[in-house]
């Protein structure tokens, strides 16, 4: 049977982006298949942070994981720096991926153009993501598109420690392959890009109605609609027809399609519906991140724990990988 591993970065409450892109899909993943859900904490020490700030960040992360369904009875979720075989791997990993892999990674290179001092752990940072998925042996990993190249890298890694260290017909890492996410990437509300915290075009997965709302409301629409009366093309709205498609039940999203075609319903009759049917689905996460967030030490306790489960199968990958290597 497979193993699924998935990382995120604690970027601090989840937006409606990444629950779409990534976390929804994990939820329904946990109960088909032993899955591993990590909150990678290493990975965002890469570029600047207050320590503060990055313990915040993290308990808030783990609070929306757990209020959007990762159920620790079903899944294994921790934070990253509390199982110390990720860096113990990652070196090990170091010695055995070339250069060149790293600097032609798309990621890197973007990044690194835009800083005057770039860090060997920017270039770095993929050399980890594999040591995360590859110390649990885990074979798919669902994330976007984004993730493809670095997911290439890790099946470089898996292979090159394979073919030194392992028996020719009994290879110990598997190759991990990606599982692409079925929504579509979303779109900010600005409707010119990805939703991302850093462009300030998100809606929070925590936020009030009221909040939300206000957002909604004068979201960009289908540009040629400018009166009730004038027909509309869904296909033409970046936002609110992706987001009914994403939160609205099929027959929801084919009347949407239909009475902005025709006319029959104004941007804001459509967006009425839509925030009927995001709260459907957003109450009770609100309510389950709110009971969490007034008992902190549940939360711990869970990635605690969590951790735990996963440095009993860390330990048995780092026994192994050095003892294969003369390391023990
Ligand atoms: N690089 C991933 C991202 O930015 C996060 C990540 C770290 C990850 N380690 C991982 C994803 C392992 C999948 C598997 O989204």
């Amino acid at each position: 049977m497979s193993r699924i591993f998935s990382g995120i970065q604690p970027s601090g409450e989840l937006h409606i982006g990444n629950y779409l892109g990534a976390v929804r899909n994990w939820v329904a993943l946990q109960s088909q298949f032993e899955s591993i859900f990590c909150i990678v904490d290493y990975h965002a020490i890469i570029g600047s942070f207050t320590p503060e700030d990055l313990r915040r960040r993290t308990r808030e992360m783990g609070i929306s994981l757990l209020a959007a369904g990762l159920d620790p009875a079903h899944c294994t979720l921790f934070v990253q720096s509390r199982v110390p075989e990720h860096t113990e791997l990652q070196w090990i990993f170091n010695t055995i991926t070339p250069l060149g892999e790293l600097e032609r990674q798309v990621a890197y290179k973007e990044k690194a153009a835009r800083q005057e001092q770039v860090m060997a752990g920017l270039l770095n940072y993929p050399v980890l993501q594999a040591a995360d998925i590859l110390l649990y042996l885990a074979d798919t990993v669902p994330v976007g598109e984004d993730q493809v190249q670095h997911l290439e890298l890790s099946r470089v890694i898996a292979r090159n420690w394979n073919s030194r260290f392992a028996p020719a017909d009994a290879p110990y890492f598997p190759e991990p392959k990606p599982k692409l996410t079925p929504t579509r990437r979303i779109v900010g509300l600005d409707g010119n890009a990805k939703m991302s915290k850093s462009l300030n075009n998100t809606i929070g997965l925590l936020e009030s109605p009221d909040d939300m709302w206000a957002k909604l409301r004068p979201a960009v629409t289908d540009p040629a609609r400018v009166k009730k009366t004038d027909p509309g093309n869904p296909d033409k709205c970046p936002v609110i027809f992706e987001l009914h498609k994403a939160f609205s039940p099929p027959d929801v999203v084919a009347e949407v399609d239909a009475n902005c075609r025709g006319a029959k319903w104004g941007c804001i009759d459509c967006k009425k519906v839509l925030f009927e049917h995001m709260n459907a689905e957003l109450t009770p996460i609100r309510t389950r991140a709110q009971a969490l967030a007034e008992q902190p030490a549940l939360v711990d306790d869970a990635l605690n724990a969590g951790a735990e489960k996963a440095r009993v199968i860390a330990r048995q990958t780092i026994a192994h990988v050095k003892e294969q290597m003369g390391l023990a």
